[in-house]
């Protein structure tokens, strides 16, 4: 017995020691992240004592006081959720009323797709998690297959697609001297890529660039896709954002969607109804019928199952209960055009106020560009001189976020940018 208890004794010392020094190497080897860029910027605007500081890094809706907003249309739709309904599982793919109202708005109230059942869609954790599901329903279905990613491109788009493990190419989008398309080598790239591939497009207001193709650019594009087989798929996360009208955002999906591609579509609420935090969106994949959308739907929610199991079901029913109102619809769209209307009024601003400074530089690309974000031009360095002596924040490509933008700071913006930019 004693011998026994000595060796289970020493047995139990020896494990135990190695549990404890497994225990401490564990994450031994894990190193701090990489920052992300945005937050930084917005971490650093926090720490900034000065009155005078200004964030146009932020990628959120503010109003002409600089702070966030609640759409009214969301207030009523909560007020009328509030105490009314239980707290269940939606199912795994989410709220039906909501994916059927998001689907209208991306492929069209008649449209003959959602008529003949013929799109497979989830709810989706907002957009970043309709891109994520698409990667790997992509690397799971197309094993071989890559995705081409414009430059550039939402950084989150390399994570996600890397996390997915879908080797990644890119193509021309952005032409530095013009600041606007680089349609040519665009054109070129999708001609070039072998035949059947899959491309990311944004399907309007381009972040972080603010530079979109025109209707005949667009119609150009999906004939090519259509030449070499490609399949587009666009992320939407700004539709209404752009022009104030969800209907014409929606422009470059329908140009595909007339020329009879099976696209695939990430939608999200996160800007158009300022429900950033609700993590509301879809995944939609257009399929060559009733039968395959079945099939394909089930396996993006047999993807999404050990992910996350089911949707958050908050703020689809926000969603639902406002497409599916149509005062409260009609509302929503009137608060979506005050929105892209303050953000286009903001652009006139910027530009007029740099011309007024006699700015030796053309800063016509202000306007010509779209949607919450414009790709300044200003260079890293200049940047930094913006942060370090007028205390404006910004990602040190020079993205302006239109959003952070309000008629008390556009004056004192458009004076630095013309400070740091004359002598350039
Ligand atoms: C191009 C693009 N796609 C997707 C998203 C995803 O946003 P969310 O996941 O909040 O819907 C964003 C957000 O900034 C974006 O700019």
């Amino acid at each position: 017995m004693a011998l026994r208890t000595g060796i289970s004794s020493r047995i139990l010392r020896s494990s135990s020691t190695f549990a404890l020094r497994s225990m401490s190497s564990w994450w031994r080897n894990v190193e701090p992240a990489a920052k992300d860029p945005i937050l930084g910027v917005t971490e650093a605007f926090l720490a900034d004592p000065s009155p005078d500081k200004v964030n146009v890094g932020v990628g959120a809706y503010r109003d002409d006081n600089g702070k966030p907003v609640v759409l009214e249309c969301v207030r009523e739709a909560e007020r009328r959720i509030a105490g009314n309904l239980n707290m269940e599982y939606l199912p795994m793919g989410g709220s039906v009323k909501m994916v059927e109202e998001t689907l209208k708005l991306a492929y069209g109230e008649n449209s003959n797709l959602i008529k003949d059942k013929r799109i497979a869609a989830v709810q989706a954790l907002s957009g970043t998690g309709a891109c994520r599901l698409f990667a790997d329903f992509q690397k799971r279905f197309c094993p071989d297959s890559q995705i081409y990613i414009p430059v550039p491109t939402w950084a989150n788009h390399h994570n996600i697609w890397r996390d997915a493990q879908v080797p990644q190419r890119t193509f021309h989008y952005y032409h530095l001297e013009s600041k606007g398309l680089d349609f040519a080598s665009m054109m070129d790239d999708i001609k070039n890529a072998p035949n059947g591939s899959f491309f990311l497009l944004h399907a309007c207001a381009h972040n972080p660039t603010g530079v979109d193709p025109s209707e005949e650019q667009w119609r150009e594009i999906s004939y090519q896709f259509k030449v070499k087989g490609h399949f587009a798929f666009f992320d939407m996360a700004y539709q209404g954002f752009a022009s104030g009208n969800p209907e014409r955002d929606a422009k470059s999906i329908r140009i595909f969607l007339e020329d009879g591609h099976l696209i695939g579509c990430a939608q999200s609420y996160a800007k158009n109804m300022g429900l950033y935090g609700q993590r509301v969106g879809c995944l939609s994949v257009v399929c060559e019928d009733e039968k395959q959308a079945v099939a394909v739907k089930s396996q993006l929610q047999q993807i999404a199952r050990p992910m996350y199991s089911n949707p958050p079901v908050h703020g689809a029913l926000i969603v639902s209960t406002i497409l599916g109102d149509p005062d409260l619809k009609k509302l929503w769209l009137k608060e979506v055009k005050a929105m892209a209307d303050r953000i286009i009024g903001m652009r006139t601003a910027l530009r007029e106020n740099l011309e007024k400074l006699g700015s030796p530089l053309s800063w016509e690309h202000i306007t010509n560009q779209i949607g919450m974000f414009c790709y300044s031009g200003l260079t890293p360095e200049q940047v930094d001189h913006l942060t370090n002596h007028f205390h404006i924040y910004m990602t040190r490509n020079g993205r302006i976020s239109l959003a952070g933008v309000t008629t008390g700071n556009v004056g004192y913006l458009a004076n630095a940018i013309h400070e740091v930019s004359k002598s350039a």
